[in-house]
Formats: C-alpha cells, structure tokens, sequence
C-alpha cells in the first residue's frame, strides 16, 4: 500500500515536470463572469484561453472550458469536438449539451441573447471545448508556415492541447478523463484516444473512455447505408430503391463513372432527399431567414459571434480572425484517416470504454452504419438488444459488447415524465423542442456509462438456509462501489415485486442507526421474510413467509449504508468518514448505478424510503436526487422518523411510561437521574447512561445476529470472502458525522418541489414518538386537505390519517398513523 503510493505520487510529480516542460509560453486563459446576450452573471463557470502547439506554438488553439455544476473535483472532464472538418466547438456549446443556447429571437440589430439549459452535460461533467482545426471558430495561426492539418494530424495537436491544458490545470488530474465528439470528429476521436493511450498523461488519469454520437467512421459504410436508410423512412419509392440496388450493386459512393444509369438513380435520389434536413429529417428544409427554421441558430450564432463586445469578453486575441464562420469549409485538410475502426479495434484492446449513440433520424451517418461498422469489431453481446422505456414509451435501443462499447439508438420523438424534479411547467414548454429532449436523455445515458467503472456484481438466489423450499419471490443480491476509485463497496438485497415488476414502483429502502443493517427492514419490518421466533440452539434459526410484505405490490432494494453497515466494506482504509449529507449523494450515486444495470426499471415510478434514523438522510437524499438528472422520482415514505435528534429522543422516555413499557419507578429514576436530558447524556453521569441503556436490549434482534453469521448464509447470499468479519445488525461503531441538525428544512424544499411523501408512526415506537412527528409536520404550515380519521382493516381501526396538502394540488404532504406493518401498498395509487 505504502509502495503504491509512494510510486503513485512519484509518477504524478514526474508527468506534473514534464507537462510543465511542454508549455513554452505563458498560455492566455481568463475567467469569464458576463457574456453579452446573457442576463446578469454566468450561472456557471466558464473560462475561454489559448494554448500554442506545434515547433514554435504557431498554431493557437481557442477553447471554452466549463467546470462541472455539481463537484467538479471528482466529476468526469470531457474534452468535446464539433465536426466538419471546420466547425466551431460553440456548435457543441451552443446547440448540443453545453448549459447555454441561442434564444430564437428574430434578430434585430442587436446582440442575440443567450438562455440557460436543463439538459447540460456540464450538470454533471467539466468540459472542455475546443475549436480545431486551426481555421475554426476562433482558433489562428501566428504564420502562413504550417503544415496543412489532417486527420492523424490534428490527433498528434490535440493531444498536445490536452496535455499543455493539464500542466496549466493540474486539479483536474485525478478526474476520470473521456473525449467526445460527434458527426466529423468520429475520425479524429479514436485516432486521439488512440495517441494519448501511448502518451504520458494515461498513467496517471484513471479510467478513460469516449463519446460519440453519429460518429462518421468510414464513407462507404456510412454513405452506402443511407440509400437503404431513406428507403426505410420512406423517403424514397420503393421503385427507386429497387432500382438502385439492382443497377448500383450497394455502391452508392465513388461511383464507377461509366456506370451511368446508377449516377443518374443517385442524382434521382439526391433529388428526392434535398427538401429535408440530412441530420434531423424529421424537420424540414427551410430558409434560414426565419426563425421557426431549425437553421435559424446558425444565423443568429454567426451575429453573436462576430459582435465585438462577444470577443472582448470571451478575451478575443485582437486581428487574429476576421470573420467567425460557425463552419469554416475552406480549411485545406487533409483527410488521411480512411476509416477510424481500426483505432476502435485498438482502443478497445486497450480496453477503453466508450458510448456511440446515434440519432435515429439522422441520414448523415445513419444508425445502420454505425451498427454495421460496431458489429465487424467482432465482439460478443453482454447486454442484448433491448429498447430502453421512458413512460412506457420506446425512447431507444441499446447494446452492450464485451469490448465495453455501448451503442444506443435514440428515437426522435420527444419524451417527457410526467413529473421531472418538479419542472414540469417548463418541461411541457419544451416537450416539443426535440433537441433538448434528446439531450437531457443523452446526459442521463452519459452520466451512467459514466459512472460504471467496475463490473457490478450481482447474483439471483433462490434458496436461503433456514427457509423451507425455494424463495417464493424474486431476490438478487449484490455490491455496487461507490466514491472516488469505487472503494466503498455497498450491499443491497433486491426483491423484485410480487405483482407487475414492470409497473410496480420501485423503493429503496433504508434502515437506521446509522449503521443498520438493511436486514432491519428486510425480516422485521415491511419484507416478505420473518424470523421464526424458536429459541436458538445451534443450527440456522429459521425464516417464515409473511403476509403483509410490500415487495407485494412494489420492487424494494434494501441497501446497507453507510460502509460498515452489514455486509458492506470499503477496499481500502482510505475513504471519506460517511455523514449524513455524504450519505445523501453516495446513495443517490448508488441508485444511479443501480438503475443503469436494472435498465428495465427506468420508467417505474421511484420511491425512497426508511424509518428512524433515515428520516435524517432520507429528505437530503431527495433533494440530492431532485437536483440531479433522475427522472421518473415521485415521493418517499418514512416511518417514525428521527428529524431533529434532540426533540425526538427526549420525547422517548415520557412516552414509554405512557405505554407503560418502563415501571413507574424506573421512569422516576430517568427523570430524576437525567433531568429531561436523554440524548447528549453527560458522560460522568454514569447512572443516568446505565438507565438509558435498557432500552436497547431486544431479543429478537439477537436471534438475527445468529441467522446472518451463519457461514451457509453468508455464501447463499454471495457475501464476499473475507469482505467483513462479524456481521452486526446494527453497528455503532462506524464513524460518522452526524452534519444534518434537522431534516425539516429538506421537507421544507421536498414539499416544494412537489414530491409527494408519507410519514407514518407506529404509535407504539418509542425511538421516535408520533407525537414529535406530528409536530413537525405541522410546523411546515400547510392546511389539511384530508382530516384526520381513522382507517380500517378488517372492520378494525388500525390508525388514523390525515392529509396534509399546499395550496399546489399536487404537493401533497400526507400523515398516516399505524404499523409499519401495515399494508400501504393502496397509498401509492393515491397519486
Ligand atoms: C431588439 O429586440 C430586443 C428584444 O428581443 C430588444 O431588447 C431591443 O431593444 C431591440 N433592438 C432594436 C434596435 O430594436
Ligand atoms: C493498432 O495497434 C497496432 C499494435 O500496436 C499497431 O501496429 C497499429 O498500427 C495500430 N492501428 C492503428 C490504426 O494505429
Ligand atoms: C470478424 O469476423 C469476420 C468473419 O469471421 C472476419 O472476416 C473479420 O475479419 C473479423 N473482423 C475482425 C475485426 O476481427
Ligand atoms: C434446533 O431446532 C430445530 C427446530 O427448531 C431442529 O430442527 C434442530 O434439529 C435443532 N437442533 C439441535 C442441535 O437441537
Ligand atoms: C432549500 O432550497 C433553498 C433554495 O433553493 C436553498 O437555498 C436551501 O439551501 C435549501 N435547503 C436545504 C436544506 O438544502
Ligand atoms: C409557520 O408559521 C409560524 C407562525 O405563523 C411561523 O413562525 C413559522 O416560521 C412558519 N413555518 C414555516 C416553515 O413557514
Ligand atoms: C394491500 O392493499 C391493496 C390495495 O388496497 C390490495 O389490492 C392488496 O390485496 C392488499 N394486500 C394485502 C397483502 O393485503
């Protein structure tokens, strides 16, 4: 361990001297707070710069640099190339995933204004843009004396760019690094993933990938296969199209000249094509003076970009372009890579990971080429074929091969959840904007491939020692690593939904502590397994059905958090103390990684839920979630949950004498002993802690601590050798920060953002007594919209309800009073 970093520091300070060595003129970069056309400051941060490469840094390279919205420490840095050969990278920026686009205004005379996006990439990535090759967008040279660019060529500059940009941005080193393009730059991307794997910044940027979307690979594939692509979207007559298959023999390009009849079928059909716009055909042709037409950006890009209060404030070397031109065709290049598969054979023996996803209206470079070109790799399918849902809605298709390459196709027509993170005003506003929607869906893909570092290893069982016969429900169990490096490896037990998985909600439940086992809720509080409860006498206490699991009617993940809970483990010692705002993003990671190897879980409806001490964690959690890219989210559910600690807890001890729980005497005791105080008990008043601790002796508890350390269920559940030692229900020694003082002030903002959420007390809990709950809730201030009453089982009262809800319909804030036990199922059809 200590060898490891030693040499790893020793490499770092090694390449950090050699990337300092390559800069041979100070480079430029300026941190840029106002752009003209935008309303007040950036609400991001966006920096612009040159950087010199080439013998004597002739060739200046311009770039937008944007960090991450999120955390841009540990996010992933995306270096992103527009195509052409000679489009600017605004083309990324502006039209594609970047946080800002062209407010389609008709222009005016004055400078065109910039709106903020939903769907940026920048949400959860830093990017860097950059305009290459030199001639584009705002990229120069300093002499006529260079050599031409070229394919091979520009891999060897940007390589250079990216390593002289490291040794100015040294921070970023430890980021996962990817590169990405689209359209052109599918020639250039491979060939530079290809260049830095053989460079001296791959030892040091761990797990690095690409990105690319409708990527142009090798002419005759891509070009060939539009012929038949324009058929299948009935763009051409099938007469045509058999004539041209027949005359042209599938040549569609480089057409043999004396093969007359053939050039003339092509002419027919690039007659027949014209009227529609090549990479979105769904949009028409138009003129590009209007701005319904799709074009229209370009126009108005081309006015922002050559406003001389635009360049001043991007910082502009003065004289150094004349004109902006969004796409620059007059670049002389040369294009010597012929196909890039042979990089893509490389890089994936290099064994990089990458995502090719194909617009499936974009006749360009139509998704059959891509698949044909992705399919001559020769690799095997890991993860078939299969659309992906958004709503029950085909949104796409996607595959996985053992070389780590994803291909996803993305269906043009615009998808929409009904609720996305309450935005659902300007969602529906958007709904028919078919770029933003793909975008958002591309970022949601981006951000999972990305996460993925190490296969997630999963398992189903079927049989448990101790449960008679075959599991009479779906149960998978498995560990996911989250944080830097992917250290902290979490377990969860899933159980699929006894009823419809497919349209079942999907809940990830948690226990409390903090360091409770998610058995907790699995066998004593709402899983269709329970403890037999027979004295224990050697052999594997026994597990029992029950009747009243919710796995009955929805899927439940039951995941041990934090790392030192159950069965989960960190790999290394070094790993950041978990807190309770920790806890909130390392599950939302969690969940996200989760969802990306349960695909088919997509467009379930979303809950998180748990008791006690969760109710701690639970509503960070949802507002972690709500401000990232997850999609079908719709409320949580917390039973007798801890919200603010003290009050909580004090509320315990008046309360279990009221249930006559604890002896008159031994509640005078408390009462006299601790003085109202029961949570920060002073450590010298010893009496006092030995009164506290006999609230925490249950038996049934013990015999779960038999069943787990039983070595036949430790390898039926797959439990890692050696991973942990002892497996505690609930271990107390993990070390925590408890840095959440209330989670009021996140129901506050859940409420607001429209989650839906149910709180509900057994009002026979003691940790967390209903009486404080409802406090709380009532302190949110908002009017009931259904009183309290009872609510029946069997003609029997087994609570009472009440619904809180704002003047919004939808913000529904409800309070359910019973068992945990009960059957709830009922209350997410509520909706
Ligand atoms: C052009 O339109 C913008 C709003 O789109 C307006 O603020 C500006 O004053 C107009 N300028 C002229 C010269 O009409
Ligand atoms: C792929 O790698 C092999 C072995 O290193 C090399 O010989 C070949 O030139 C590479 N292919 C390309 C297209 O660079
Ligand atoms: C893939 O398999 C085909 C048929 O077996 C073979 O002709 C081709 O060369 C293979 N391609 C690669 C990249 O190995
Ligand atoms: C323990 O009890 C179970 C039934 O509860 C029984 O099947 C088993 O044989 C007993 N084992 C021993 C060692 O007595
Ligand atoms: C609630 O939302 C407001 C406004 O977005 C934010 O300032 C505040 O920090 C949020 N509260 C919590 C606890 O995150
Ligand atoms: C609820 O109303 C009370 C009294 O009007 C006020 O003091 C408190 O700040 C309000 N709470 C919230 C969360 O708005
Ligand atoms: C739970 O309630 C739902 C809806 O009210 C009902 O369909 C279901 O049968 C109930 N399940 C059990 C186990 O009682």
């Amino acid at each position: 361990m200590a060898n490891d970093y030693v040499s790893f520091v020793l490499k770092w300070l090694l390449l950090l001297l050699q990337l300092v060595f390559l800069i041979q003129n100070a480079d430029s970069f300026s941190i840029v707070k106002y752009l003209p056309g935008f309303d007040g400051p950036l609400p991001f941060e966006l920096e612009t710069g040159y950087i010199g490469v080439g013998e004597k840094e002739e060739v200046q390279l311009f770039y937008y640099f944007i960090k991450s919205e999120r955390n841009p420490e540990e996010d992933p840095l995306l270096l992103w190339l527009s195509g052409g050969p000679g489009c600017s990278s605004i083309s990324g920026l502006l039209f594609e995933n970047g946080p800002m686009a062209m407010k389609l205004d008709v222009y005016n005379g004055t400078v065109p204004s910039l709106v903020s996006t939903t769907y940026s990439w920048t949400k959860t990535s830093s990017i860097i843009y950059l305009d290459q090759p030199v001639g584009t967008g705002f990229s120069y040279s300093k002499t006529h004396l260079i050599d031409k660019s070229s394919d091979s060529g520009e891999a060897k500059r940007i390589h250079e760019f990216l390593q002289k940009w490291l040794g100015n941005h040294e921070e970023f080193f430890s980021n996962p690094f990817y590169v990405g393009g689209d359209s052109y730059s599918g020639m250039v991307v491979p060939a530079l993933v290809q260049e830095i794997s053989k460079g001296i910044i791959k030892d040091i940027m761990f797990q690095q990938g690409y990105v690319l979307g409708n990527p142009k690979t090798e002419s005759e594939i891509d070009f060939n296969y539009r012929i038949p692509f324009a058929h299948g979207m009935a763009l051409i007559s099938d007469e045509l199209y058999v004539s041209l298959k027949r005359v042209c023999q599938g040549k569609y390009i480089n057409v043999d000249p004396c093969n007359t009849e053939c050039l003339k079928l092509v002419e027919e059909y690039n007659k027949c094509t014209k009227m529609i716009t090549p990479y979105l055909i769904l949009e028409p042709a138009c003129a590009s003076e209007t701005p319904d037409c799709y074009i229209y950006r370009y126009v108005l890009a081309t006015y922002w970009a050559n406003d001389e209060s635009v360049r001043k404030a991007l910082h502009i070397t003065k004289g150094s372009i004349e004109e902006w031109a969004r796409c620059n065709r007059h670049i002389p290049y040369t294009n010597d890579i012929i196909s890039s598969v042979p990089y893509h054979m490389n890089n994936s023996i290099s064994g990089y990971r990458s995502l090719i996803f194909s617009g499936d209206h974009d006749m360009v470079v139509p998704y059959s080429g891509t698949q044909a070109w992705i399919r001559s790799l020769n690799y095997s399918i890991v993860d078939d074929w299969r659309p992906w849902l958004i709503n029950d809605q085909i949104a796409g298709y996607t595959r996985t091969y053992a070389n780590k390459m994803t291909f996803t196709t993305i269906k043009a027509n615009p998808i929409t959840c009904p609720v996305i993170k309450g935005h659902i005003d300007l969602e529906i506003q958007m709904a028919n904007d078919y770029v933003s929607s793909v975008l958002k869906w591309l970022l949601l893909l981006l951000q999972l491939v990305l996460l993925i570092q190490t296969a997630v290893s999963a398992s189903i069982i079927k049989y448990l020692p101790g449960f008679d016969g075959p599991l009479p429900f779906e149960l998978e169990t498995g560990y996911i690593g989250v944080g830097e490096k992917e250290v902290v490896q979490l377990f969860y037990y899933f159980i699929k939904s006894e009823r419809n998985p497919e349209e079942d909600p999907l809940l990830i439940w948690l226990s409390g502590g903090p360091g409770c086992s998610s058995i907790s809720g699995l066998l004593f509080e709402n899983g269709p397994l329970a403890m037999k409860l027979d004295v224990y006498n050697g052999t594997v206490p026994s597990l029992v059905s029950t009747t009243y699991s919710w796995t009955k009617t929805s899927s439940i993940i039951y995941l041990e958090q934090p790392v030192g809970t159950g069965f989960s483990y960190s790999r290394t010692h070094l790993f950041n103390k978990p807190s309770d705002s920790g806890e909130a993003k390392r599950i939302h990671e969690f969940l996200q990684k989760w969802l990306d190897k349960h695909q088919e879980f997509f467009s379930n409806p979303v809950y998180v839920g748990g008791d006690s001490y969760s109710g701690m964690v639970v509503p960070a959690l949802v507002h972690e979630i709500s401000k990232g890219i997850y999609v079908c989210f719709y409320g949580y559910v917390l039973g007798n949950p801890i919200t603010e600690p003290k009050t909580d807890y004090n509320y315990r001890i008046p309360y279990a004498h009221g249930m006559a729980f604890i002896s008159d005497e031994l509640y005078e005791s408390l009462k006299r002993t601790c003085k109202g105080e029961y949570v920060n008990v002073d450590p010298r008043n010893t009496e006092c802690l030995k009164l506290v601790e006999e609230y925490h002796k249950i038996y049934r508890y013990l015999l779960a601590t038999y069943w787990v350390n039983d070595k036949t269920v430790r390898k039926a559940l797959q439990i890692k050798e050696e991973s942990i030692e002892e497996w505690v229900r609930c271990n107390r020694h993990i070390p925590y920060t408890k840095d959440i003082i209330s989670s009021v002030p996140y129901h506050k903002n859940n409420s607001i953002n429209g989650y839906r959420s149910l709180i509900f007390s057994g009002d026979h809990d003691m940790a967390v007594p209903y009486l404080g709950t409802q406090a709380w809730i009532r302190s949110l201030n908002y009017s009931i919209i259904d009183d309290w009453r009872p609510w029946m089982i069997n003609n029997q009262i087994a609570g009472k309800v009440g619904i809180r809800q704002s003047t919004n319909q939808r913000k529904a804030l409800s309070c359910f009073k019973g068992g945990s036990t009960a059957n709830l199922s009922g209350w997410y059809q509520i909706q």
